[in-house]
């Protein structure tokens, strides 16, 4: 991690291009670090589709980025399900397709890659649980993925099994996004407030987007190459987690629980990991860098 200090004497970031900017953690990450960077463009989709090779090589020979950070993905979990097994579906496109088209153009042009992915490319079962570390190679195996998670397996192996220099970034449940309604602590509150249950069985590190935002600039100030794992820590349950915040915005909440062990037994279930959770360590060690407890995370974003 570089200090204050070190970044003044250092010279200013290359040209950068952030695909997918404008999404909930794209453009929270876009919010902390674009005042860092000399050069930066953040086309919309409109602009900029990685699912369209001809239209990727005519925007970036314009602009001649040398690093990409690529947000940019199919996210919805529920909906990519609809597509299991299709891949001629947009979600293998954005997710697969457009990951390769995204590397071929780093390869050939030089480009530093940083790739965000997600904790949903582990299983998360019984027979090979996590918290896991990110030398772990996740099975490539769809069977206990939701399709989501298997197709953002897919561009992983897009990344690692190329020329590329890239790094390739994992994060799990973000959250310190205020209003988006795709944050985590968004999320829970409003489980919450209707009194809905959470799963006090299934283990996971959601990621405080701060951290992550420290992650990208350091990332890719230095085009420091690698995998990476963003979270807070210890492992909790998401139950756990609501119980600890709603403690300071609903004091008198009643929170029920439930248990994802029971979900995944109904008809139209989506696999999720029960023993989730990435560990940082390696991370923190190669960057210099603590992330914060989730609690800690919890205090400073509901102050
Ligand atoms: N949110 C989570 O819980 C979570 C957890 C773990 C990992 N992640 C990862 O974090 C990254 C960002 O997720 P997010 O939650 O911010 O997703 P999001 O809100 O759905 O944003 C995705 C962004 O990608 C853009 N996009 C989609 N298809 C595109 C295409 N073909 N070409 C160019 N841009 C395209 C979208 O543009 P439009 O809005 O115009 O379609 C949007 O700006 C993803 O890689 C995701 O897998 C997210």
């Amino acid at each position: 991690m570089i200090n204050q200090k070190q970044k003044k004497e250092l010279p200013s970031l290359p040209p950068a291009m952030i695909a997918g900017a404008g999404g909930f953690v794209g453009s929270s990450v876009l919010s902390s670090i674009k005042e860092k960077f000399q050069q930066l463009f953040t086309p919309s989709r409109n602009e900029l589709d990685i699912t369209k090779p001809e239209n990727l090589l005519k925007f970036l020979g314009k602009y001649s980025p040398k690093v990409i950070v690529n947000f940019a993905a199919f996210t919805d979990i529920n909906e990519a399900e609809k597509q299991r097994g299709e891949r001629k579906g947009s979600v293998w496109l954005i997710n697969v397709g457009g990951v390769k088209n995204l590397v071929r153009i780093c390869e050939d042009d030089k480009i530093f890659l940083i790739h965000v992915s997600t904790d949903a490319v582990f299983p998360g079962t019984n027979n090979f649980p996590g918290p896991y570390s990110e030398t772990q190679v996740p099975p490539n195996n769809p069977g206990p993925l939701s399709w989501y998670g298997y197709t953002k397996l897919q561009g992983e192996l897009m990344l690692t099994n190329s020329k590329a220099r890239y790094a390739l970034v994992r994060i799990s449940y973000p959250f310190g996004h205020k209003n988006c309604p795709k944050d985590f602590v968004n999320k829970v509150n409003e489980y919450v407030k209707k009194g809905l249950p959470l799963f006090s069985d299934q283990k996971f590190t959601p990621t405080y987007l701060p951290d992550l935002a420290d992650t990208i600039f350091s990332v890719a100030f230095e085009q420091i190459e690698g995998t990476f794992h963003v979270t807070t820590h210890p492992l909790t349950s998401p139950y756990e987690f609501g119980a600890y915040l709603a403690k300071n915005l609903a004091p008198n909440a009643d929170i029920k629980k439930s248990q994802v062990k029971e979900y995944l037994k109904t008809p139209h279930y989506v696999p999720r990991p029960i023993h989730g959770g990435l560990l940082t360590k390696k991370t923190e060690k190669k960057l210099s860098i603590r992330f914060h407890s989730w609690k800690d995370a919890i205090e400073e974003f509901t102050h």
